[in-house]
């Protein structure tokens, strides 16, 4: 690939103001805020050379259109909630950053969709469709995460077992290309063979083959009945073993998640709030939803009785939609608690029937090193969140920090994603690959793969301008 990019001049920043109304920040202060994602560690973390806040579509495509003829590299930015340093800059280039492009651009309940600009959260998505009456079940756990960015890295979450990811609601993109053309894909439709599949290909492209301006996401009705159980085991292996049998009872959960008790008490110091299990030390947390509460009781007590004959010590029942919500809390704020402890988190997703195994491989790495890989996740879709902790974790306080922990990480990372690939896994189920996981992805794809991927990104982006440096090396 050709590599002639630079970095933008005053002339440039000028061209940039008139085509945004001025709305280009330089100020070290300002630029700060786009120099990172949310991962815990700020090895990636890199000042752009300027940050454009483009007010329309109209405006991003004149921007790239001016980045492609100057050969400055520009990475688009949502949220800012990546875990893969993602929407961290390229070394002398400009973040675009889509947070004032929010708007609904239209909500159409009759065909069950809606389009939103790329900017807009999927806090405020949840509650247009709510507004609707419908419902948007992709839960990526942080709410702040914008839909643009929820496309471009095919985000999953815990509702993934029921209704799959990101993936399966995207009805249609408005992508801004490398030479600032605008494409149109897809629709409102629910089927398509005209063609190939353009707008897939930009799910999980991390920004580096086109920026989304446009997203229409497919809604559904509104569960009438949500419930919540907290089940309770012995330890994790054990608790991991009820999963096939929780799946084979006929029930299909919207969410398996798979949590330590000495893991959650971090969270609980957090928020000051107590996980509801108290025998044991693991728990799955298993939500259900239907059409009315009848139905979702009777999915409770089939999803009971099969992790009860599991060796579940105890079944605990949230029915109303305040308790739901302090438990998902719990569960849903456990990384922001690790964090400060943490100096890397995995994403690795496996066939289910390999999960066992290679928490059992996780098992093994903690005590031939002598560390702790606190490992919770998605139980009931193969997507593992192990964390590779800096500091010792008492009681789920965060301890002294372990020495020698720089030198063990790159072996450890290596070993996960060694055991993940040979048991037929990835190595990003939902973060994707940006910076921090590229060196891996030949080893977990394959050369040929990899060689085609990048044969796209030549394709549609001949001069290397688009997030350069993100999925693999430019
Ligand atoms: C979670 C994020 C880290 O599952 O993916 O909590
Ligand atoms: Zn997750």
């Amino acid at each position: 690939m050709k590599t002639t990019t630079r970095a933008p001049d005053a002339g440039w920043l000028e061209q940039a103001r008139r085509i945004t109304g001025g709305q280009v920040l330089t100020a070290a202060d300002d630029l700060q805020k786009y120099s990172h994602d949310e991962l815990a560690t700020p090895q990636y973390n890199a000042l752009p050379a300027a940050v454009l806040k483009p007010g329309s579509e109209q405006e991003v495509a004149e921007l790239v259109a001016l980045c492609a003829r100057t050969g400055v590299p520009v990475t688009p930015r949502g949220g800012g909630t990546g875990l893969a340093a993602a929407c961290v800059p390229a070394p002398g280039g400009v973040v675009l950053s889509l947070e004032q492009l929010d708007h609904v651009v239209e909500a159409d309940p009759d065909n069950l969709a809606i389009t939103v600009q790329a900017g807009l959260t999927l806090n405020r998505l949840n509650q247009e469709a709510e507004a609707l009456g419908l419902y948007f079940p992709p839960h990526p756990g942080d709410e702040g995460a914008c839909v643009g960015g929820l496309v471009a890295t095919n985000a999953g979450g815990a509702r993934a077992v029921k209704y799959g990811t990101i993936r399966r609601f995207l009805l249609g993109l408005q992508v801004v290309l490398a030479s600032g053309q605008v494409l149109e894909l897809g629709g409102k439709r629910l089927k398509n063979s005209t063609g190939y599949g353009l707008q897939e290909l930009m799910l999980g492209s991390e920004g580096t083959l086109g920026i989304i301006t446009r997203v229409t996401l497919a809604l559904l009705p509104k569960a009438g009945s949500m419930q919540t159980l907290v089940v309770s085991f012995a330890d994790l292996d054990r608790a991991l073993d009820a999963v096939p049998g929780l799946l084979a009872s006929g029930v299909v959960p919207c969410a398996v998640e798979l949590l330590e008790h000495g893991v959650l008490a971090c969270a609980e110091r957090h928020l000051n709030r107590r996980w509801p299990a108290t025998r044991g030390r693991a728990s799955l947390m298993v939500i259900l939803d239907g059409p009315d509460e009848e139905d979702v009781l009777g999915q409770a007590e089939r999803v009971s009785a099969a992790l009860e004959r599991a060796g579940a010590l105890e079944v605990l029942l949230a029915e109303s939609p305040a308790r739901q919500r302090e438990i998902l809390e719990l569960r849903s704020l456990l990384y922001e608690a690790l964090r400060p402890a943490t100096a890397e988190l995995y994403d690795i997703c496996l066939p289910r029937s390999q999960i066992a195994g290679h928490v059992a491989f996780v098992h093994e790495l903690e005590a031939r090193h002598g560390i702790s890989l606190p490992t919770y996740g998605h139980a009931a879709d193969g997507n593992l969140h192990t964390h590779f902790l800096r500091c010792a974790l008492v009681d789920g306080a965060i301890g002294e920090e372990l020495p020698g922990w720089r030198e063990l990480l790159p072996v450890v990372r290596g070993e996960l994603y060694a055991d993940a690939a040979a048991r037929g896994g990835v190595i990003s189920g939902e973060h994707g690959i940006g910076q921090a996981k590229k060196a891996y992805l030949e080893a977990n794809l394959g050369k040929a793969v990899v060689e085609t991927m990048r044969a796209v990104k030549r394709a549609l982006d001949p001069q290397g301008i688009l997030n350069p440096g993100k999925i693999f090396e430019p």
